[in-house]
């Protein structure tokens, strides 16, 4: 279906940035860089300063980013790791890869990690914990880190939804162990396809990650020194991502004031919760609008129906998906949030105009249920 304002424009997003990328693609191969080039080592050293961090690490993707950084971590069997369980499967699944076991803990209203049951679900078995940046937004990280470095737990943050926001000045990404991102297309800066990086402080976890993302090698060297995996961050994609990384700040200052329309636009709503926190110690990236409410299935179906394409992150908990075998660690917050969240058309691409339309379109649907709701008391007032 061809949607009159779409959740994102990947033709749009190309047709903009045509002559550029295709420049940085046709350099590369004529230049035959395809593995671990400069090209790669460019993009690393940009995204490094970028989040603020001395080392970057390019690999396949946001999981390998994430499994990466719990191995160097030290996480394996018998150890825990304590995430939320609103977030992507990727998350937990990093972790059971491991061998750890994933401790599911519930979120607060602006769907991150709440501090408080992280630090209720601390055993001596804990290793490691993941605040899940979701949405743009960094979890309240000075609280999280003060509570890992009393208990001796690992930070490894999933900032795959954060690149570029900010706490209290400080970047997505550079507050723990490890920072993992990830380049999926539709990320804030998406690659070609499938990507992702670690970003850290610490040469022993950027070596590590280097060396697993080449099956273990050293490649000044020769030397194989672990078991590792294939999953470099191709040179072809780093090229591209470097380019688009360029772009970023303007992107994100795009994407807060298509936010700040919508907080406008949709405010008036009492039946809608807004992601308008107005809180100077967040900078949000806002890789996703997310607005809460009861009547979620129904908004949804006549946002489509008017043309208007949105997603659901994510339907129902992980741990409902029998096949992930997480138990079930009761979560209320989270069940609620699964059942009531809608994410509205959000990128670079989309416009005033599109956002508008979008606003027109919600409170089209909450008028018109008020007059249903209006109606139908005065049916049974009248009966
Ligand atoms: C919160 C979160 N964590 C992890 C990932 C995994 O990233 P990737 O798809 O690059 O493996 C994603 C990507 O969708 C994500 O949104």
């Amino acid at each position: 279906m061809a949607y009159r304002v779409p959740f994102v424009d990947p033709c749009e997003h190309y047709r903009r940035l045509k002559t550029e990328i295709d420049l940085a693609i046709t350099d590369t191969l004529a230049k035959g860089d395809l593995v671990l080039r400069k090209q790669l080592s460019d993009f690393e050293q940009h995204l490094a300063d970028f989040v603020g961090v001395k080392y970057a690490v390019g690999v396949n993707s946001g999981y390998h980013a994430l499994y990466f950084s719990l191995l160097a971590a030290g996480v394996g069997a018998g150890d825990e790791v304590i995430t939320v369980g609103h977030t992507f499967a990727a998350t937990v699944s990093a972790i059971v890869h491991t061998g750890a076991a994933p401790v599911l803990v519930d979120v607060r209203k602006d769907y991150n990690i709440d501090p408080e049951e992280f630090q209720r679900a601390i055993t001596s078995r804990t290793k490691a914990v993941i605040p899940v940046h979701l949405n743009g937004r960094l979890c309240e990280m000075d609280r999280i880190m003060s509570i890992a470095e009393k208990h001796g737990i690992h930070v490894i943050e999933d900032a795959a939804q954060a690149l570029a926001a900010s706490f209290k000045g400080q970047q997505a990404g550079s507050f723990g162990l490890a920072g993992c991102f990830s380049f999926y297309p539709f990320k804030s800066l998406g690659g070609l396809g499938d990507g992702g990086a670690v970003t850290t402080n610490d040469p022993k976890v950027a070596r590590l990650a280097t060396l697993l993302r080449f099956n273990g090698e050293d490649r000044q060297t020769g030397e194989f020194h672990y078991h590792g995996y294939t999953a470099l961050l191709d040179n072809v994609q780093a090229a591209v991502l470097d380019v688009k990384l360029r772009h970023l700040r303007g992107w994100i200052e795009h994407r807060r004031q298509i936010a700040r329309l919508y907080d406008n636009g949709l405010r008036v709503l009492p039946q809608l919760t807004l992601p308008n926190y107005a809180n100077p110690d967040y900078y949000d990236s806002y890789q996703n609008y997310v607005i809460r409410t009861e009547r979620r299935d129904a908004l949804r179906q006549h946002l489509k129906d008017a043309g208007i394409e949105t997603l659901v992150h994510w339907g129902k908990p992980m741990w409902e998906h029998a096949g992930l075998r997480l138990g079930n660690p009761n979560l209320p917050e989270t069940e609620s949030v699964c059942r009531e969240v809608i994410s509205v058309p959000m990128s670079a691409e989309t416009t005033i105009q599109q956002v508008e339309i979008t606003v027109e379109v919600i409170r089209d649907f909450f008028a018109s249920h008020q007059l249903d709701a209006l109606s139908e008391s005065l049916v049974r007032s009248t009966a």
